[in-house]
């Protein structure tokens, strides 16, 4: 089944009124690929929401970074997902590392968000990754199956999801090497060989646990979510490795951080297959 390349762009705590206009300015000029070939949703901080959807061109898509866990009231700080919806916002991010880190976001409490943002009708991107050290023990796909089961437990349709891998050891790291950022370490041969293996192992690695993500959803969801789900990978991409990381089987796409918010985003989308 063919799954429609999907770009996010993680914003996360960043920009000013100026700044946000001047990076949807370079996005509305851009010549990108139709959306029949691959969907960009851009997912600011929630001050800018309304600013960015009144100016962004209109194949491009907002979402929200997050949202409370039920109808909104006395939950001080929070923004839940019916403001979503009233603001016409069709995504939200759920389950970031960085919250499930420095807010303790359980699996539990991000299978209750996305169930809950899913039943008021937006559309959800559902994080999930190990850290450095689940991996360095060997555990990074019993992690993200925990995860990913902690999201299934509690939605019956995965139609409005998009599963997004992210490594925590990954992001912001500049971890993913590619042949341009080898060559520009190389010093000896011994040096391109060890990136070489290394890029070969780290890209071989976010393919295993692309391809173990989507055989989890296949023994334990159903065959047709599997192949419908969009996998996505987070975790340093950038201008120059986004063709390689793209190639990647079982990668449908990414969702960007530091880079969606320079003009290299365009070219991440341009790497759509
Ligand atoms: O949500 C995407 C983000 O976590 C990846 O960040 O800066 O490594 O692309 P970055």
């Amino acid at each position: 089944m063919a799954r429609k390349f999907f770009v996010g762009g993680n914003w996360k705590c960043n920009g000013t009124s100026e700044e946000v206009k001047k990076i949807v300015s370079t996005l509305n000029q851009a010549e990108v690929p139709s959306e029949d070939v691959v969907e960009v949703v851009v997912s600011p901080p929630f001050v800018f929401l309304p600013l960015v959807k009144s100016v962004l061109r209109s194949d491009f898509h907002v979402a929200a970074q997050n949202c409370w866990v039920r109808k909104g009231g006395a939950f001080t700080g929070e923004v839940s997902a019916e403001m979503l919806v009233n603001l016409s916002i069709p995504w939200v991010i759920l389950g970031h590392s960085e919250r499930r880190a420095l807010l303790n976001e359980s699996n539990d409490f991000v299978g209750d968000k996305v169930a809950y943002a899913l039943s008021q009708g937006l559309k959800v991107i559902a994080c999930v990754g190990e850290t450095l050290e689940q991996r360095e023990s060997g555990s990074t796909v019993a992690v993200v199956a925990e995860q990913t089961k902690a999201i299934a437990e509690k939605i019956s349709n995965w139609d409005n999801v998009v599963l997004a891998y992210e490594p925590v050891w990954a992001i912001g790291t500049g971890k993913v090497a590619t042949p341009a950022q080898a060559q520009e370490h190389i010093s000896t041969c011994f040096h391109y060989v060890y990136f070489t293996v290394g890029r070969a192992l780290q890209n071989l690695s976010i393919a295993v646990v692309h391809a173990e993500l989507r055989k989890w959803l296949k023994d334990n969801v159903s065959a047709e979510v599997a192949a419908s789900t969009r996998i996505i990978y987070g975790g340093s991409v950038n201008g120059a490795n986004c063709k390689e990381l793209a190639a990647q089987p079982d990668v449908d796409g990414f969702l960007v951080g530091g880079a969606s918010l320079k003009p290299e985003f365009i070219d991440i989308i341009k790497s759509a297959t």
